[in-house]
């Protein structure tokens, strides 16, 4: 029996072929480094061999002496800084004897020892990897994750996590969104009033950066830092109010949203401070390229102020477009100065600024497709915001090559740099943060690295599955584990089978309308079922799944697990605070079971539709947001409903 490894790829490999046979994976394995070693190899072995060993339950001899069965060879240690542009290629070659990983530089061994651990898989055998003939390199040289660690606090261990997860599926970009209106997240020796009066005391220290963006390094990952302004700037103003547009003071803001306080465009001793502040940043960061933010400002402290508005006319500035455009061409000289390359979001394109700089595209994909046109690099991140509750096929089929990029010419797509997926952490927390990246930045990734005609949405799923628990297993993430324990919280004392149940069958509300019937703020607990729910249930895509195939018994089953799952969860969530708000939810849920299973009694010919059954109404109610979650068992069973109609016709 050959093993089928396909379905443990992602992403998956520019070029591959199985061949026939397997390499036995057992206490004789014992690998081969020759050509360049980078030194930091050494570390990238020893945790795959750990890696290798958890997974297998294989204990590896050190040093051994036995025939070689992995062989690595590296042809250039590379630049000391992963950067943008790197080959990053591999090629792996496994037979039934050895398994041979050679790449033009460390970051393509590093690719490929990933590779190696996806494709390792048990058979009534033992453990192998099946034969195969990898090429494979990116398609994107961009591709990235934003993790936001001011609205919730992400501590170093969740940072350190999300890089394992980043190069399990071949990402290459951390950008660290480092400030905001919510928390100054960064030890700053020069303004130390920055982190001391803006964080609440959750900031990293600077030896902290340092350990991050090494462990970063060490993984192929480049760090990007971000420090939004002359919006989102609120905490800055805590300590510094001199740099706010009103004298202040100010506070750390609480709520979600978008604020007034911006900076002052108009005054030097601004432009000093940050010459001085992004000095000591450049000095930290490694990364060519430095991201000023510069969306969302609402320019209301700006219009209101008269020594702004007596600055317009002197300068001959229109409005406030126009002042920031200002801000942003006096911050790009300092920037510049500093040995750095400009990013921003989208609103900071404009003809005014050299083409040197990044666009990261948020607000929609014509923006970046226009950045391109006129000359500038970009990156798309609208269509991958983990924050909006998307389905993993939505962010998987958006491109950053859409149809409408077509109409450039070769030069201007070639500076579609790539993309980066978002976490915006309003409405996450240490607790929930694996779960809501993971693993659908692990779809993004695919997206990003796998040739553009790699859009099978079944093939992702299945392959999908696998994943995530493969990075539980060996990538340190928790995004699995926590769903659980987030639920036997709520299930207090009680079984928590059948609130799973409940919970795998729903989804929290999509896009921003979380928070339209509450409101949030930094202090909210975020430990209801909204935020245990994943971003997309799987238990309601395979149900419509299931109702496609017409698989019928797949369908009985799970409707009457659903239908039964009322009477079995009623006295959990009616005793229990955090979950009487989903007894609706849950009642729902066994009337549109109901309705399933008369649907299927009549496609299968067992029984009749009642006389003036009517689905639509139990259905359109059990559609409504409860509790911010959506229903999703509601798609597949008015899909089996149509399909009754139709029989009942
Ligand atoms: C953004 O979502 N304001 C970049």
């Amino acid at each position: 029996m050959s093993l089928n490894a396909e379905p443990s790829l992602m992403p998956l490999p520019a070029k591959y072929t199985f061949g026939s046979g397997r390499l036995a994976i057992t206490e004789n394995f014992n690998l081969s480094l020759s050509g360049q070693i980078d030194p930091r190899l050494h570390d990238t072995i020893t945790r795959f061999i750990e890696r290798l060993s958890r997974q297998t339950g294989i204990t590896f001899p050190v040093n051994s002496r036995l025939p070689v069965t992995l062989a690595i060879n590296c042809n250039s240690i590379g630049k000391e800084w992963p950067a943008l542009g790197d080959d990053e290629s591999y090629t792996l070659i496994v037979d039934a004897q050895q398994a041979r990983l050679n790449a033009p530089t460390t970051l393509g061994v590093l690719h490929g020892l990933e590779t190696i651990l996806q494709l390792v898989q048990q058979d009534e055998r033992g453990f192998a990897i099946p034969a195969v003939n990898i090429d494979d390199r990116p398609r994107f040289p961009w591709r990235g994750l934003m993790l936001d660690v001011c609205r919730h606090w992400m501590p170093i261990d969740v940072v350190k996590r999300t890089l394992d997860g980043m190069a399990a599926v071949k990402l290459n970009v951390f950008h660290w969104h480092l400030s905001e209106d919510q928390g100054f997240r960064i030890e700053s020796k020069r303004f130390p009033k920055l982190h001391e009066r803006g964080s609440d005391g959750h900031y990293f220290t600077r030896a902290q950066v340092r350990e991050v963006i090494q462990y970063a390094r060490d993984r192929g990952i480049r760090v990007v830092p971000e420090f939004d302004m002359p919006g989102h700037a609120t905490s800055w103003l805590v300590g510094y109010p001199e740099l706010g547009t009103d004298p202040g003071p100010y506070q750390i803001e609480r709520h979600w949203g978008i604020f007034d306080p911006a900076m002052d465009p108009t005054k030097e001793s601004t432009y000093r401070f940050l010459d001085a502040f992004i000095g000591e940043m450049a000095a930290l960061f490694p990364d060519e390229y430095f991201h000023i933010g510069g969306d969302e400002l609402n320019g209301k402290q700006w219009s209101a102020s008269a020594h702004v508005q007596a600055f317009l006319k002197q300068h001959g500035l229109k409005d406030n477009q126009e002042l920031h455009r200002y801000f942003n061409t006096r911050l790009h000289a300092i920037v510049h100065k500093h040995g750095k390359r400009m990013e921003g979001w989208d609103e900071i394109l404009d003809p005014a600024l050299p083409k040197s700089i990044v666009i990261q595209s948020w607000r929609g994909q014509k923006s970046l497709n226009e950045a391109a046109r006129q000359g500038y690099s970009g990156l798309l991140s609208a269509g991958y915001y983990l924050d909006l509750m998307q389905s993993t096929e939505f962010h998987y089929l958006n491109d950053p090559l859409d149809e409408e990029s077509a109409a450039l010419t070769p030069e201007q797509r070639s500076r579609i740099l790539g993309g980066e997926m978002c976490m915006w952490t309003e409405f996450v927390t240490t607790m929930n943060v694996d779960q809501r990246i993971w693993p659908r930045a692990a779809a993004i990734a695919e997206r990003l690295w796998s040739p553009q005609s790699v859009r099978d949405v079944r093939s992702m799923y299945a392959r999908l599955a696998r994943i995530s628990r493969h990075l539980e297993t060996t990538a340190n993430l928790v995004h699995r584990q926590a769903y659980r324990m987030m639920l036997e919280r709520l299930a207090g004392a009680d079984p928590v089978e059948p609130v799973r149940v409940l919970a795998d069958i729903v989804e929290p509300v999509k896009l921003y309308t979380r928070g339209d019937t509450r409101d949030y703020t930094s202090w909210s607990a975020y430990n209801r079922m909204v935020d245990a729910a994943h971003p997309e249930s799987d238990a309601g895509r395979e149900f419509r799944y299931a109702v496609e195939a017409r698989d019928w018994t797949t369908v009985r089953n799970t409707l009457t697990t659903w239908r039964d799952n009322g009477a079995d969860v009623r006295r959990t969530l009616e005793s229990h605070a955090l979950l009487t708000e989903t007894i609706p939810v849950s009642e729902n849920l066994t009337k549109v079971a109901v309705i399933g299973l008369q649907a299927l009694d009549a496609i299968e010919g067992k029984q009749p539709l009642p006389a003036g059954w009517n689905a639509s109404e139990v259905l359109n109610t059990a559609k409504k947001p409860v509790a911010e979650l959506l229903l999703m068992a509601v798609p597949g069973v008015e899909a089996l409903v149509s399909q009754a109609s139709g029989t009942a016709k």
